[in-house]
């Protein structure tokens, strides 16, 4: 059916103009008038859980983080509960349609988690979503970890308008990666568990192997992380690496030693990067 528009007559069943980028939007494009410019992001780390209302114009915490202990055992509904804490602590402040976005180091599919590399066996198929609305009482958006940060490099950190695959690679515990092509992202890309030489990636690249192996950033760098950037490099041809994670801040000791033909920089957000993209998310 028809409908007349003022003078202009338009279809109301007329297909949608595609967008450059295929019909999905671009992140960096998405600072419009009618999205919400507040949103709260909420962390789930190994060790802590943080979070902080966000300010999605400028990419930057509106209010200091407020950081719980991640409880161990890190169940769901223990996490939920500090979940709940940090959340309710910004209730006065926040405008009460604000979004909120929550990460989780795992994939998660249409809000329920389906890995627990390294957090409590019980995420398994955890309604996580369900889980933290509930306990809010408001709509919670979940998203895995590296992709929130990715995000938030991608539209206010590192990689603010890079065009092409940029790759985020988060290096903690475990090893999470975020893909993103024209500004678009690809969720749940768990490449920090490709098989290299026998072995999981992550337990040997992560910065938490460094620790536990007690290796020095040389070591770390050439016999560790260049064989998993090359391995990234070849088989996926990317614009740009970022690199996050805590070790990031001592970036400087050991990208310089990677010889890639991609460039390879540090993350800019730091701390904020999983707050800030939990945020994003969940206001698109
Ligand atoms: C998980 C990922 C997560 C990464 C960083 C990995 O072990 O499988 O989902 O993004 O750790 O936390």
């Amino acid at each position: 059916m028809g409908l007349i528009a003022g003078t202009t007559r338009v279809r109301e069943d007329a297909p949608a103009r595609p967008t450059p980028s295929g019909g999905a939007r671009r992140f960096e494009e998405d600072t419009v008038a009618d999205k919400p410019t507040v949103a709260l992001g909420i962390d789930i780390g190994g060790s802590g859980v943080k979070g902080a209302p966000v300010d999605l114009v400028k990419g930057e915490l509106i209010e200091e983080r407020y950081k719980i202990a991640t409880p161990q055992p890190s169940t769901p509904e223990a996490v939920a509960d500090v979940v709940g804490r940090i959340a309710e602590s910004f209730f006065d402040t926040l405008p009460a349609d604000a979004p909120i976005g929550v990460t989780i180091p795992g994939i998660v599919k249409r809000g329920i988690v389906k890995t627990a590399a390294n957090i409590d066996k019980q995420w398994m198929n955890c309604n996580g979503e369900q889980l933290f609305s509930e306990r809010l009482g408001r709509h919670v958006h979940l998203v895995n970890d590296a992709d929130a940060a990715g995000v938030a490099e991608l539209r206010y950190g590192a990689a603010k308008g890079q065009d092409g695959l940029v790759i985020l690679a988060t290096l903690g515990t475990g090893i999470g990666i975020a893909l993103m092509y024209d500004g678009v992202l690809i969720p749940n890309a768990e490449l920090g568990h490709i098989e290299l030489n026998g072995h999981d990636a992550e337990t040997r690249a992560a910065a938490s192997a460094k620790e536990r192996e007690g290796l020095s950033y040389e070591k770390w760098a050439t016999e560790r992380l260049q064989p998993y950037f090359s391995h990234l490099e070849f088989i996926l041809a990317p614009d740009l690496f970022v690199v996050g994670g805590g070790v990031s801040r001592k970036a400087h000791k050991f990208l310089p030693l990677l010889k890639l033909e991609t460039p390879i920089i540090p993350a800019k957000l730091l701390n904020g990067a999983g707050i800030i993209g939990a945020a994003a998310l969940a206001a698109d």
